[in-house]
């Protein structure tokens, strides 16, 4: 842990209430129970990752965190201690979806500063706010294209920057470095991670990649296949900042090991089903 992140969970009472909560949360459309049983919780400044099988339920369960979706009857849901309905948390977290639905008629600091315009912010200001921000996002000079101009990374990059411009305390991220190449996305994760450790906001994440999982979180959680629900909630206990010669260690390849382990058994489960 570094030293800021030491004293800022030094100052957190031990018994900080979670900024999130679930039990017994379920959701079917139609015929599919995409989400069943499934608990989690997440606490204040937490970075929590989120691995399992294709169609295990993983954007369903974002789509209720964000609000756009309201989880079938019988589940709890608190938001900083509070039991609430799903369709409070509307606009109280900052959310990437998987697909980076940017408007096409709609150039990139145009599109960057949309939730923020939807929510009555002065466009002068938010404009001005993200033209200096493109640098960090690696799309300086960029700010008059259109998403038909830009690659795919940089399209990903652009709806990021909308998330974060949307400040929330909970941030719930689609896969969103799904597009870039092995290059782009290690840097963008290394500086992730120092805009959490800077801006100190709660993360959800959600990939595919079990080394990303890894050397993102403080915790992964494994999903069981469909239906969706918490199988293996596993603490990262590895030092950060993180450092990416980290991959290599004996310590990471356990981990990475057991991740594999729970994924392996489930996406046998869903095979042996579909046999
Ligand atoms: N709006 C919807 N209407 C009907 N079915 C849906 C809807 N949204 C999701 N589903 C179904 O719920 C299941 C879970 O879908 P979801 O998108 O949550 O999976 P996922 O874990 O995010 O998958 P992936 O890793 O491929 O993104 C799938 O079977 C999907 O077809
Ligand atoms: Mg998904």
């Amino acid at each position: 842990m570094s030293s800021a992140l030491a004293e800022t969970a030094a100052a957190m009472p031990a018994s900080a209430p979670p900024l999130l909560e679930m039990s017994g949360i379920g959701k079917r459309f139609g015929a599919v129970q995409a989400v069943q049983n499934l608990a989690l919780s997440v606490q204040p400044g937490e970075f929590v990752t989120l691995v399992g099988p294709s169609g295990c339920g993983k954007s369903t369960l974002f789509n209720m965190v964000a609000g756009l979706d309201e989880p079938d009857p019988g589940g709890i849901l608190r938001f900083k201690g509070r039991g609430c309905h799903a369709r409070e948390l509307l606009g109280r977290v900052s959310f990437m979806p998987q697909r980076d639905l940017l408007l096409p008629w709609r150039n990139v600091i145009d599109n960057a500063i949309l939730a923020q315009e939807i929510e009555g912010a002065n466009r002068r200001e938010a404009r001005a706010r993200a033209l200096a921000m493109l640098p960090e996002f690696g799309l300086a000079g960029f700010e008059k294209q259109y998403p038909h101009q830009l690659s795919g990374g940089m399209r990903q990059r652009v709806a990021l920057m909308r998330t974060f411009l949307f400040e929330r305390e909970l941030l719930l991220l689609d896969e969103p470095f799904g597009a870039l190449d092995a290059l782009t996305r290690s840097m963008m994760q290394r500086w992730l991670l120092e805009l959490w450790q800077h801006h100190r906001r709660t993360i959800l994440f959600i990939t595919h990649d079990v080394d990303e999982a890894i050397f993102l979180g403080d915790r992964v959680l494994v999903m069981t296949a469909r239906p969706g629900s918490v199988k293996l909630s596993l603490p990262v206990n590895l030092p950060r900042p993180r450092d990416p010669a980290l991959l290599t260690s004996p310590e990471f390849t356990a981990l990475k090991r057991e991740v594999l382990d729970a994924i392996e058994e489930e996406a046998m489960k869903s095979f042996m089903a579909s046999a």
